[in-house]
This record gives structure tokens, C-alpha cells and sequence, in this order.
């Protein structure tokens, strides 16, 4: 008899579930390896724990989260050439082989088409609980320390300046030209990582981001005191 992809695993069996999580760990890993703009495995490996800290205390489909979380970043529209629909047909195909059923496989690859930042003035709406975890998770690993660390790391892969306070920044109005932007590092602050904390959609998201929302603000003070030889008469470091 001819096995179909689709006999082989049941997703309603926690044991099949685990392996295809874990089959799914390996295909991501080797995938992203020696990535480094910023979406290596290890921004994945982050999310996919922030999404499961998030999950435990929010209601919410712990298997669709943590394949949203693990394959959100497959094929980013930053790396590919700026094609946004590659990164839900590569996770679609994935899924496929692995013989994860349609509304599952759908429901993850609508996360992953609708999670990304596009602008401060672009509302990007989760239509689902599962959804708004994914997201909530991924914009974490975008602030804090680690999303200071990203952001500098993503500027200088595409040869941004770290900061021109003669350059304004711009808070987009359309996600065109968020994509088509080339600030500062410093800007980018403004234009994303400062608006994340309020726009969470979790109440845990929430929670969690305020922390790393008040490291963003100390090292902005710090930087702009360092940036004009002041932070000895201004944090009394002297
Ligand atoms: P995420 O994977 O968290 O959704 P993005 O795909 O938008 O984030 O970007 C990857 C990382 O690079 C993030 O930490 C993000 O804040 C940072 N980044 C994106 N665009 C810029 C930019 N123009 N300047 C500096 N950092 C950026
Ligand atoms: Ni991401």
C-alpha cells in the first residue's frame, strides 16, 4: 500500500506532535545556520521560548505556536530579494511533508504572513490568540538588550550609519517606505523598537516587554550623554 504523507502523523496525538516539533527544530536549524543579519536560529530559538513562556499563562494552541515560532523566519523579505509570500510558502511546503493537516497548516502560515512589522503608522492585527503570542514573542527578541545587539547587527550588514543626530527619524506611514528606508541604527529605535512595548497584545507580552522597554530608554540616555562627552556630569559616573 502507498503511504500518504497525511497517514503518517496525526496532530491530535501529543507523541506525533512532539516528534514534528522536533523534526521541525532540526529543518530550521540547519536551515538558518551562519545566518547573521539578525535572523539566524538563535533569534528563532529565542522566540520559540518566548512564545511557549507566553503560552503558558495565555490560552492558546501550544502546537501552532510553536511551529508559527519556529518557522516565522524561513525566508524573510529582508534576505530574499523582498518577496513577502515566500516565507509562508516555504513553511506551507515544510508542513506539508511532514503530514500536518490543512487547518493547522493554514492557521500557521496565516501567523507567519501577518506577523511582521511594517511601519509605525501600519496596524499589523493577529486574527487569532495564537497569532498575537507569535507576534508578541518576536517583537520581544526586538527589544531589551538583545534587540539593542540586533539592531546594531542588522546596520551594519547593510552598511547603515550607528547614528547622524542630523538625521531625522521617520515614523512610516505605509509599509513601502518602511522597507524602503535606510536610517540609522539610532533611528530605528523610534520607528520600531519604542513602539513595541505598548503594542503588545498579550497581557504576559505586555508584562515582559516593559522591562526591556526601560533597558531601550536607559541606553538611549547613556548613549546620547556618551555621544557628547556628558555622562560624566550627567549620570555622575565622573
Ligand atoms: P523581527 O524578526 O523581530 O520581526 P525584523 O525582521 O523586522 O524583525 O528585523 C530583524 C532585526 O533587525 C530586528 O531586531 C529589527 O529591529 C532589526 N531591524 C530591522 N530593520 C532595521 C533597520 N532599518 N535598522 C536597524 N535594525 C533593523
Ligand atoms: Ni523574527
Amino acid at each position: 500500500m502507498e503511504i500518504n504523507p497525511t497517514d503518517r502523523t496525526d496532530p491530535t496525538d501529543p507523541a506525533d506532535r512532539s516528534e514534528i516539533v522536533h523534526r521541525t527544530v532540526e529543518h530550521v536549524r540547519r536551515t538558518l545556520e551562519g545566518e547573521s543579519s539578525g535572523h539566524d536560529w538563535w533569534h528563532v530559538y529565542r522566540v520559540w521560548k518566548n512564545a511557549l513562556a507566553i503560552a503558558r499563562e495565555e490560552p492558546a494552541d501550544r502546537f501552532v505556536v510553536e511551529l508559527a515560532a519556529l518557522l516565522h523566519d524561513l525566508s524573510d523579505r529582508k534576505l530574499n530579494g523582498g518577496d513577502v509570500t515566500l516565507g509562508p510558502k516555504v513553511a506551507r511546503e515544510w508542513l506539508a511533508a511532514q503530514g500536518v493537516d490543512e487547518e493547522i497548516l493554514a492557521h500557521v502560515c496565516e501567523i507567519i504572513a501577518d506577523l511582521s512589522f511594517k511601519g509605525a503608522g501600519v496596524p499589523t492585527p493577529m486574527r487569532t490568540r495564537e497569532g498575537q503570542v507569535v507576534q508578541d514573542a518576536d517583537r520581544l527578541d526586538a527589544i531589551g538588550a538583545i534587540g539593542i545587539a540586533r539592531c546594531f547587527a542588522y546596520g551594519g550588514h547593510k552598511g547603515r550609519l550607528m547614528h547622524d543626530p542630523e538625521q531625522r527619524p521617520d515614523l512610516h506611514a505605509s509599509a513601502e517606505s518602511y522597507y524602503a528606508n535606510q536610517g540609522t541604527a539610532i533611528n530605528h529605535f523610534y520607528e520600531k523598537l519604542l513602539l513595541l512595548a505598548e503594542r503588545m497584545n498579550t497581557e504576559t507580552g505586555r508584562r515582559i516587554a516593559q522591562g526591556r522597554h526601560a533597558f531601550l530608554e536607559q541606553f538611549l540616555a547613556r548613549f546620547y550623554a556618551e555621544w557628547e562627552g556628558r555622562d560624566g556630569e550627567e549620570l555622575g559616573l565622573g
